[in-house]
């Protein structure tokens, strides 16, 4: 086995697998007292610029429970810290950014990423790769909306007011930056691929905020050319937004080989909308795996039997592990997917 024959990458292909693959988007992460330890004094962009604490935090949840994939431990932002945007990474907050791009003289501060700029993350990436040994490791990056709302806000934000504001307002600023975000996004997606990452996600956790008119002219374009600029590279590529119920057609035009679904539009549903062509990742609403393990059975094994309308399938939540999170559930959870093919053999 290498990671090329893995169940993962297979669905992520659209090719028969023996049991659905799953892993889980922030299982990295404060859900885990192994990261909370190891966490302990290092300020998250520290460690998300040392090799070694990037590789021990990725290993973590793979050696707990067994995963199909591993995710890159890192953080969407890191790209434009690399580039020397200052930023910061707010405990319980998120992303802050010291001066908010709302200019076109701000807008130089985004030059373009090269490798130089990350080469802790090609280092971990390669040490990663010979750890993981069959675990295909997926690399990752925010989309130029998620991340021009960071940048634009200055933090995280419920309206994106700003964010809405430029791309109304000033146009042409608002293509600036997207050129510039999409430039950089695909450059640092590449550097991970060649390092060896077997699969890539884009993130555009906010996108869900856009009406689907407003994306087809002001985010679209961006993600597409993204999609295209990584074609080459021969990796399944994974697209994943929240509150994108009404954007999901358009999720499945831009060129990712898998459509990552939320919560809110069951599997079955999801597959309609994005169309032929595409596998689905998802979507149990993370907040079930804070109810009795009966609940998250019953939740499960429907997103399992959704999930078998759709041409592939990965098994995830619909958005990230909540930190409250008691870790032997997503043990359990694994471990139910896992042996979802006795139910798919004996339905047939
Ligand atoms: O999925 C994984 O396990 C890999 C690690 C990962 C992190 N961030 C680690 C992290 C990934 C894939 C991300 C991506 C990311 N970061 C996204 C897109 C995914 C999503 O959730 O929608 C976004 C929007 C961000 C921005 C961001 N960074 C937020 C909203 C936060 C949480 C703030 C908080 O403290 O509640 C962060 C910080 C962050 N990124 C943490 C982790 C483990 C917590 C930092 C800590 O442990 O102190």
């Amino acid at each position: 086995m290498t990671p090329a024959d893995s169940v993962f990458l297979r669905a992520c292909r659209r090719q028969p697998v023996e049991h659905t693959p799953v892993w889980f988007m922030r299982m990295a992460g404060r859900s885990l007292p192994e990261y909370r330890a190891l966490r302990e004094g290092t300020p998250m962009l520290t460690a998300c610029a040392t090799p070694d604490l990037i590789v021990e935090i990725t290993m973590q949840p793979v050696r707990r429970y067994g995963v199909d994939a591993a995710i890159f431990f890192s953080d969407i932002v890191v790209p434009l810290k690399a580039i020397g945007i200052d930023l910061d990474i707010k405990p319980g907050v998120g992303p802050v950014v010291e001066d908010p791009i709302r200019s076109a003289e701000a807008l130089r501060a985004l030059r373009p990423i090269e490798p130089g700029d990350v080469s802790y993350v090609t280092e971990a990436i390669e040490s990663l790769v010979k750890e993981l040994g069959d675990v295909p490791l997926i690399g990752f990056a925010g989309a130029p909306f998620t991340l021009a709302s960071y940048l634009i806000e200055g933090g995280p934000s419920k309206n994106h007011d700003h964010t809405k504001a430029m791309m109304y307002g000033r146009p042409d600023l608002w293509h600036g930056l997207m050129e510039r975000l999409t430039d950089i996004t695909i450059a640092y997606l590449r550097i991970q691929a060649e390092a060896g990452a077997s699969a890539l996600q884009l993130f555009d956790s906010w996108v869900g905020a856009v009406a689907p008119d407003d994306y087809r002219t002001f985010v679209q374009p961006y993600t597409s050319r993204i999609f295209a600029g990584l074609a080459d590279l021969g990796v399944p590529r994974i697209h994943f937004g929240v509150g994108t119920g009404e954007l999901l057609g358009q999720l499945g035009e831009v060129g990712a080989d898998v459509v990552g679904v939320d919560w809110r539009v069951p599997l079955d549903r999801a597959a309609q909308r994005v169309g032929p062509g595409k596998a689905l990742q998802g979507n149990l609403d993370p907040a079930v795996l804070l109810a009795p393990w009966e609940v998250v059975e019953t939740r499960a094994r429907d997103v399992l039997a959704r999930g078998r309308m759709a041409e592939g399938h990965v098994f995830n939540l619909g958005h990230g592990v909540l930190p409250s999170t008691d870790p032997d559930q997503l043990a359990r959870l694994t471990d139910l997917v896992h042996e979802s093919r006795v139910v798919a053999a004996e339905s047939r």
